[in-house]
């Protein structure tokens, strides 16, 4: 029994958390007598592998090439970068993986070709592993559909300043799951600095905030003209998407193919 996992993205800042969060869970369930359902990352993929001092403590490989067809692997987790999402979707199709997927900024093209896989192989697919974002996201949509355009809409996301990507896809789910309660949906607007015209009824704006070591912050305004209410949530530590990404390996692990997301799990 038990979880192997391969580990995509290993030597990222998420990747590193995915690995101790899985020591972490090992180590409860040793201490609890359960020896049997234990957690283990069999082997990483990185393009960086070769030129880190890191040793992750685990088979580190370069590409996906390179994984032996031996290792014996159940579920794939995937905290990388976009520039790796082919690759990947393709040594997870050739080795009919199961694939959690959690990087952010695939591209359209991308993302079908995702779709596709997910005709062979159970994929698992959230811009955010937190239970938290998939709770928000419902409440988004229910204040939406009982607000309605009396309310402007306005979302503010804060990341930390590493982050190459902008504005985060959870920003974009939230902004989905507004849109998805409005007849017609939004038009999402980004910059309006170019622009010297006054806010649209349709317009649903999101602004990206970077600095510090911010985990993920995701703020949700629904404005009227006599008041303000606003929806929010913090990430207080990478773990929570580290842990989310594991719960969705678990879920995944003997489904049939199609594409999964939190609300599948939740
Ligand atoms: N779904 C979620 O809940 C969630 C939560 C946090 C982060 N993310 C996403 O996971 C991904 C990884 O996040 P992170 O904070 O670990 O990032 P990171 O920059 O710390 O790590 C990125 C990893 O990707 C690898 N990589 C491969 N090709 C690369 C390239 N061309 N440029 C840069 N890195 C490359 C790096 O070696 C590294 O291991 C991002 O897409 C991020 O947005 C998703």
């Amino acid at each position: 029994m038990g979880l192997k996992i391969l580990l995509s993205g290993a030597l990222g800042r998420m990747g590193r958390a995915v690995a101790a969060q899985a020591e972490a869970k090992n180590a409860q369930a040793a201490e609890a007598g359960e020896h049997e359902n234990l957690t283990k990352i069999v082997c990483g993929v990185d393009p960086f592998a070769d030129k880190s001092p890191f040793s992750p403590g685990f088979p580190l490989y370069s590409d996906f090439a390179s994984v032996p067809a031996n290792c014996a692997i159940d579920v794939i987790i995937d905290f990388s970068h976009f520039s790796l999402t082919r690759a990947l979707l393709e040594f997870a199709r050739a080795r009919k993986l199961p694939l959690v997927l959690c990087t952010t900024a695939i591209s359209t093209e991308d993302l079908a070709l995702a779709n596709e896989a997910a005709k062979e192989i159970p994929v698992f697919r959230s811009a955010n592993m937190s239970v938290g974002i998939a709770l928000l996201k419902k409440l988004v949509r229910e204040s939406e559909a009982f607000l309605g355009d009396d309310f402007d809409v306005e979302i503010v996301e804060k990341h930390h300043n590493r982050k190459v990507d902008a504005p985060s896809g959870t920003a974009l789910a939230l902004a989905d799951a507004a849109s998805s309660a409005r007849a017609g949906g939004f038009d999402y607007v980004y910059d309006r600095s170019a622009r010297r015209e006054k806010r649209g009824k349709r317009e649903l704006g999101i602004s990206a905030v970077r600095g510090g070591n911010i985990v993920g912050d995701h703020s949700v305004l629904f404005i009227s003209d006599n008041e303000i209410i606003e929806l929010s949530h913090s990430a207080l530590s990478r773990s929570v998407f580290a842990d989310g990404s594991l719960r969705a390996a678990a879920f995944l692990k003997d489904k049939a193919p199609g594409m999964y997301g939190m609300d599948d799990m939740v």
